[in-house]
């Protein structure tokens, strides 16, 4: 009805996607085909946490072989996004998930580039591409990966950290991402739902890297402290209310409200779209549909993702 027409038709920003997560089946049926490899699993795997999720995760990536494979997935996600109103996106990707078994860093990062400027010339969409590492890999691998990075620097605005949590804190890598501060990226990571340490990690990301954003990041709510913090330096947070619903029992739809309307930059992202039922705009009516956010607040979620972007401040002005 209304307030359905009213989130579709608003111009967004989504900070919060892995490239690799917006693989839908359809697709991977066809990647696999036509590189002539065997289907990783069957379509319907069943996943409740963070931890099963990544079990599915991996291995349907197997069928991503070429330059080509990586510009047509992001090109059929920036297409999705551009038709729900999205007019800029920061996409992240996984080059540990594709180096570790034998595709080359420029085979990805080519065929994401590529997509992201055909997006902008077609699309009336802009891109921009955040490298993340991989924190169940190795600290020694993360500073390969971020060296084999810098060739490619004027393609990449930031650098992120996602994957399995579980002990695999902040402070891992701690120097790598000191390194990446020098190299002159932004920086974020991800502190999932409801990992164990959740806090903590929220409070070495921010006070002992120095991170510009947090994706997901909810829990900080346990510590009014941190929330003040954050508040006050305008560290953003990307949350993803769908991902948060499978992840997390009852989700943290509550949470989000809470963090925008105490004056936290909070966000509504997609993270995997078709593992965890949808696209921006999903997930924004997902969000509506069990709180009583405003018109006003669901406008205010998007100024924020304009003004955390890390657009360059002239297109940004553009936007807002
Ligand atoms: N968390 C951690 N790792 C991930 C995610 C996520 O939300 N999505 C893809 N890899
Ligand atoms: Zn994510």
């Amino acid at each position: 009805e209304a307030t359905a027409a009213f989130i579709a038709g608003m111009p967004k920003a989504e900070l919060h996607v892995h490239l690799e997560g917006t693989l839908e089946p359809v697709q991977r049926l066809e990647f696999a085909e036509r590189n002539g490899v065997a289907l990783p699993q069957d379509d319907v795997a069943v996943y409740t946490d963070l931890t099963s999720f990544l079990a599915s995760y991996y291995p349907n990536m197997t069928v991503l072989q070429t330059e080509r494979d990586f510009f047509d997935l992001a090109f059929a996600y920036l297409t999705k996004a551009a038709g729900q109103n999205v007019r800029h996106t920061e996409m992240f990707f996984d080059p540990q998930a594709h180096t570790s078994r034998g595709i080359a860093f420029a085979t990805v990062i080519a065929g994401y580039h590529e997509a992201v400027v055909r997006a902008e010339r077609e699309l009336d969409i802009s891109a921009q591409l955040i490298m993340c590492i991989l924190r169940d890999h190795s600290a020694e691998s993360a500073m390969d990966t971020l060296a084999e990075s810098l060739h490619y620097k004027h393609w990449i605005v930031g650098i992120g950290l996602d994957s399995d949590e579980r002990d695999n804190p902040p402070s891992k890598f701690a120097r790598v991402f000191a390194r990446a501060r020098e190299e002159g990226y932004l920086l974020t990571m991800h502190c999932d739902v409801d990992q164990p340490n959740s806090i903590e990690h929220i409070r070495q990301a921010i006070e002992d890297i120095g991170v510009d954003r947090i994706d997901h990041g909810t829990n900080i709510l346990e510590d009014p402290r941190l929330v003040a913090l954050a508040r006050d330096r305008g560290i953003g947070l990307t949350s993803c209310p769908l991902s948060n619903a499978v992840v997390s029992d009852g989700g943290k739809a509550p949470e989000i409200v809470e963090l925008l309307r105490a004056g936290v930059k909070i966000t509504v992202n997609s993270d995997d779209p078709p593992y965890f039922g949808g696209y921006v705009t999903d997930n924004l009516l997902a969000l509506a549909a069990v709180t009583d956010l405003s018109r006003d607040e669901l406008v205010l979620l998007q100024r924020n993702a304009f003004e955390i972007s890390w657009i360059s401040s002239v297109d940004r002005d553009a936007h807002l």
